[in-house]
């Protein structure tokens, strides 16, 4: 065996692993990385070898070196039968979906979702004979009274988008699995390093890979894994729709999966010592942080995750459009959009209440979604207290 051969990787620690996951420099000509294969046609040796098709790689569409390096390396962060890649977050929650609904099924989704999600079931899904039903995200084990005949999927996502609800998913998981439904989970806010997703019962796992992953606010993709009960129709899905991820985003993928963990743990102790400091301001009814003691989900966290990331959003007292709009658009180091998980901070005006179906968004005013960067807090802190004066000077 090459020196170089990556070691029997389950021996060691999450963050050797996070090292060494993925790649085998002896195939590599010694270099450290997979490089990025560009490449459609893959030549054959002779017409056997092509009729049996018996070759390592075949056609850039079936995979190339650098997307099976990472395909490789999340499954064995996922602890994964395996994991395809797509060209957006997006794009792997629809994988994720078409691997398992069918004409005629019935697919349960927590009123939480990310909306887009919620929009290609209603769109999409709804088009080809999937119905789809919405259910208040802290039902746990009660989700088995929505079950019919027909339910073939239950989507969960923890903690639900913008207003971060903490989902049971391991009790939901063993009701939708006594009723032989496929559980599904976007865990793009906890990656797997905070919440090992196949051990807790999911089948198909979602990360959006464009935030954490990246890590630089640089790149798209998503990542599909797949316990074993559902690798292979995965990866069938995926090759019947051959939506794929480019090399050079899969190389970005690989690049940001060696630090990700040290850039979360950063992300994390940013967000929960600002999400306190939100929570002493007089301006604030409430802060929605699972980390947080006060949380209504902060139970299920500590049971189910082993950290939080930096995203998490905060309900103000009541306030004008005009308010807050002077609060927000003064903000000096927090950029205005629509994405997460690079370095930089980021908010968000939201008010879900014009999508959700059946729980209500009671809000005491308007909420605001941040993600903590990678930024000094004493600066972030400052640009936050005049951005509070704005608001109050308005109001
Ligand atoms: C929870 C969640 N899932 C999925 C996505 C989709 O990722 P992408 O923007 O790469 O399509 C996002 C993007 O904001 C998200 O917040």
């Amino acid at each position: 065996m090459s020196r170089h051969q990556p070691p029997d990787l389950d021996r060691f620690g999450e963050r050797t692993r996070l090292v060494h996951l993925g790649r085998d420099p002896s195939e590599q000509h010694g270099f450290v990385n997979t490089p990025i294969y560009r490449g459609s046609t893959v030549l054959y040796p002779d017409t056997e070898t092509f009729n049996a098709r018996k070759g390592r790689y075949t056609y850039g569409t079936q995979g190339t070196p650098t997307r099976e390096s990472l395909e490789r390396a999340w499954s064995g962060l996922s602890g994964a039968a395996d994991t395809v890649l797509s060209p957006s977050g997006l794009a792997a929650v629809t994988v994720a979906l078409l691997t398992c609904c069918e004409a005629g099924s019935h697919l349960l989704v927590p009123d939480s979702v990310y909306r887009p999600t919620r929009i290609f079931c209603d769109g999409f899904l709804a088009r080809f004979g999937v119905e789809t039903t919405y259910y208040d995200p802290l039902v746990g084990a009660g989700i088995r009274d929505l079950f019919r005949p027909n339910t073939k999927a239950v989507f969960t996502e923890a903690p639900g988008s913008q207003t971060f609800e903490m989902q049971d998913v391991p009790a939901i998981a063993e009701a939708a699995h006594a009723w032989g439904a496929c559980v599904l989970m976007d865990n793009t806010w906890a990656t797997p390093l905070l919440f090992p997703p196949h051990e807790r019962g999911v089948d198909l796992a979602i990360e959006a890979g464009t935030k954490y992953l990246s890590g630089g606010s640089d790149l798209l993709l998503g990542l599909t894994s797949a316990n074993a009960a559902w690798a292979k129709r995965l990866r069938e899905t995926y090759n019947q729709l051959s939506i794929l991820a480019g090399p050079e985003d899969c190389f970005l993928g690989l690049r940001g999966l060696r630090t990700m963990r040290l850039r979360l743990r950063e992300h994390e102790a940013q967000a929960i010592e600002m999400a306190r400091w939100f929570a002493d301001r007089p301006e604030v009814a409430r802060v929605l942080h699972p980390a947080l003691p006060s949380d209504p989900g902060h139970a299920l966290w500590r049971r189910d995750f082993k950290g939080a990331s930096g995203l998490f959003s905060i309900v103000l007292k009541a306030a004008s459009p005009a308010a807050l709009a002077a609060m927000v658009d003064g903000l000096e180091l927090f950029g205005i959009g629509a994405s997460w998980g690079g370095f930089e901070s980021l908010v968000l005006p939201f008010d879900p209440s014009a999508y959700r179906t059946v729980t209500r968004w009671e809000a005491e005013g308007p909420a605001l979604r941040f993600h903590i960067g990678l930024e000094d807090l004493d600066d972030l802190k400052r640009d936050l207290d005049a951005g509070f004066a704005r608001l109050r000077a308005t109001t």
